[in-house]
């Protein structure tokens, strides 16, 4: 049986697409039953219900505090009976009392090699700091902001004369790979956090390697 998924957004929802393409396909052991956005504006929404996905909205800044706005994600979450979230470019912090009702059980993606640039404006400060491998990271969500156990990583390389928006979108193609194949994984049962670490049934071998320069 498919786990039913519910993907939180806050705008365009390009990785909210893929998942909702990923989980498409027969076999694929998740089905997105839902998107939710903080933002009414956001325009994934719109994308989401074009693909026949069940959508809502609870605007942060209709509820008086964080701890008031989540209970009402919490309740929208229940009611669609949501089994695993994946945060998708939603731009709220969650407080400890959200994230641990959902441990284990909630992911997101985060535009940097963890634990590398944690926080916003990644791009900016990879170019700034001169790395020459960037990438993205899909990891459980825990209280600490981007600091919980990494699922999976895609790397790209970073060339002479890309811009935050050239790095950007070569990451964002990685993104669009890297997260279905790690919500397969948590729905299937093949990465799992336990004690804190994520554990793999599967091992992979661990050749090849991507160099920057090549
Ligand atoms: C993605 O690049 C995602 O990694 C990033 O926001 C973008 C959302 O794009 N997430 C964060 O920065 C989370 N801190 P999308 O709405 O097109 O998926």
């Amino acid at each position: 049986m498919a786990r039913r998924v519910a993907v939180l957004i806050s705008g365009r929802g390009s990785n909210m697409v893929s998942l909702i393409e990923a989980a498409s396909a027969p076999g694929f052991p998740a089905e997105i039953a839902l998107v939710l956005s903080n933002r009414p504006d956001a325009a994934g929404l719109e994308r989401a219900r074009a693909a026949g996905i069940a959508t809502a909205v609870i605007d942060h800044k209709s509820h008086p505090t964080r701890e008031d706005f989540e209970q009402a994600m919490d309740a929208v979450l229940t009611r669609h009976r949501v089994e695993f979230i994946c945060l998708a470019g939603f731009m709220r912090v969650l407080t400890d009392w959200f994230v641990e009702r959902w441990t284990g059980r909630m992911i997101n993606i985060h535009p940097s090699l963890l634990p590398l640039f944690r926080g916003v404006h990644t791009h900016r400060r990879a170019l700034e700091e001169g790395v020459l491998i960037h990438g993205c990271t899909v990891h459980f969500v825990v209280p600490e902001l981007d600091a919980g156990p990494i699922i999976a990583q895609a790397a790209v390389p970073v060339i002479p004369g890309d811009t935050e928006e050239s790095l950007a979108a070569r990451i964002l193609v990685q993104e669009h790979l890297l997260y279905p194949q790690a919500l397969r994984m948590i729905c299937d049962g093949s990465a799992r956090l336990e004690g804190g670490r994520v554990a793999f049934s599967q091992r992979w071998n661990g050749e090849g390697a991507l160099r920057s320069p090549i």
